[in-house]
């Protein structure tokens, strides 16, 4: 993914600053996407200085850095909680969250949603006064069509994302499908995340309402807090 160099030193800065947030002890959540590698890789420093915690991969492509970085790793059966979870986002408007552009919106929502404290990480690009980007919802692949139905009934545009370097759909880490879904504006968040979530087929959506408890938007000279 192409980022401009601002762009590339605010998502920088977001990631590094909330390592500062995690202490000793603590079951830690690692985000997916260029913005949380930033934090997993701080948080390594900080293992090589002593830290001792325990990271929770929410994809394939943050498991592979956190092994690099020798973060130590359980999944999330193996422990009682998750203290604090960093993830990046694509959309961010009033504290709520568009995922997805990943594709690990479902093992993100999962890890997200159990932590005791969610710092999501972004460039000043992602702030929006309302969401209005496309919707990922991960689909069973055989379900694709009747969810490609119910979706338009519900006013979306789904469009299957497909992979950039083959001939073919994008397979999720869970060996699903990933249909775009354009909305427009999204007056309601809460209403239609309930909406996607009820549609047979989908495995999860990218909308994260009411998930997030701080948003760390890195500027070129520092990091601005929202709560
Ligand atoms: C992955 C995600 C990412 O967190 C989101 O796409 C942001 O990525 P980046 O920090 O590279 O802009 O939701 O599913």
């Amino acid at each position: 993914m192409k980022t401009s160099g601002g762009s590339a030193a605010a998502k920088r800065r977001a990631g590094e600053s909330t390592a500062d947030a995690v202490e000793d002890g603590q079951v830690v959540g690692l985000g997916t996407g260029s913005t949380a590698a930033h934090a997993i890789r701080a948080i390594g420093d900080a293992v090589a200085d002593g830290l001792d915690v325990r990271g929770v991969p929410t994809s394939f492509q943050s498991r592979q850095l956190a092994i690099e970085a020798e973060i130590p790793l359980v999944e999330l059966d193996e422990v009682d909680g998750v203290d604090l979870a960093i993830d990046g986002a694509d959309q961010v408007a009033g504290g709520q969250l568009i995922k997805g552009g990943g594709a690990a919106h479902a093992r993100e929502k999962i890890v997200d949603a159990a932590a005791d404290r969610l710092l999501v990480v972004v460039d000043p690009g992602k702030l929006a006064d309302r969401l209005d980007r496309s919707v990922p919802v991960e689909v069973l692949p055989a379900a694709r069509p009747v969810v490609e139905d119910r979706l338009a009934t519900l006013g979306g545009e789904p469009t299957l994302r497909s992979a950039e370097r083959k001939d073919g759909p994008v397979v999720t880490d869970n060996g699903n499908v990933v249909l775009d879904c354009e909305f427009g504006a999204i007056d309601a968040p809460a209403d239609l995340a309930a909406e996607l979530s009820s549609v047979p087929g989908v495995v999860e959506h990218g909308l994260f309402v009411n998930l997030a408890d701080e948003i760390h938007v890195g500027r070129e000279d520092g990091v601005d807090v929202r709560t």
